[in-house]
């Protein structure tokens, strides 16, 4: 009985840490996703600051417009404004976990916001002040979860 018991708690505990554990992601994952972002857009900035600053070989946390937080060393903030950007954004962003603060303002990203960006949980500002947006937020987003600055 006892046995069973301590069984059934350490079932619990392994099917509780499975759904507990945020997701597979890791900093590789940060990368992908960046470098997926830098992918869709189309001119890179006249400085080609990304072109040749988000190198496979540094880091993401060294990269320019990163900032990393010290606790995860994760991707928690991504700084691209007044770059001259054009493009969108892609689905990929959602695997950038520990994103917390987003401004992509004065530049000239259109479309809409891909929805996958509902689950970035932790993503509390959102700058997207003059830009191209067509769309709104994502529908089905629960956007109060974020402050748009404006
Ligand atoms: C991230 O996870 C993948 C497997 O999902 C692994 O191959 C990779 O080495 C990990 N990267 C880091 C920096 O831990
Ligand atoms: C990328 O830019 C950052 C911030 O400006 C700088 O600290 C870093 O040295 C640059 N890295 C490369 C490889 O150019
Ligand atoms: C997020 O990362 C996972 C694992 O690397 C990958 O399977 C998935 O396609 C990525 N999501 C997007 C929207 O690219
Ligand atoms: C913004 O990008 C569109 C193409 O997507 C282009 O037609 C337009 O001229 C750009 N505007 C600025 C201010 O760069
Ligand atoms: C917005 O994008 C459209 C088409 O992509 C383009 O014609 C227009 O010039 C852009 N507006 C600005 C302010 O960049």
């Amino acid at each position: 009985m006892v046995t069973a018991s301590c069984f059934l708690f350490s079932m619990v505990v392994v099917v509780l840490i499975q759904f507990i554990r945020p997701s597979e992601t890791n900093s590789t994952t940060d990368q992908s996703a960046l470098l997926a972002f830098r992918a869709h857009i189309i001119n890179l900035d006249p400085r080609d600051i990304l072109a040749t600053n988000w190198s496979s070989a540094t880091p993401v946390c060294n990269w320019a417009g990163v900032t990393c937080s010290r606790r995860h060393n994760r991707v928690a903030a991504l700084d691209l404004s007044n770059m001259g950007l054009v493009g969108t954004i892609p689905p990929d962003i959602e695997n950038i976990s520990f994103l917390a603060s987003l401004d992509i303002s004065n530049n000239n990203f259109s479309g809409n916001l891909p929805r996958e960006m509902a689950h970035l949980h932790r993503l509390k500002e959102l700058n997207l002040h003059h830009n191209n947006y067509t769309g709104g937020l994502p529908s089905g987003n629960p956007s109060s979860h974020y402050k748009e600055v404006r």
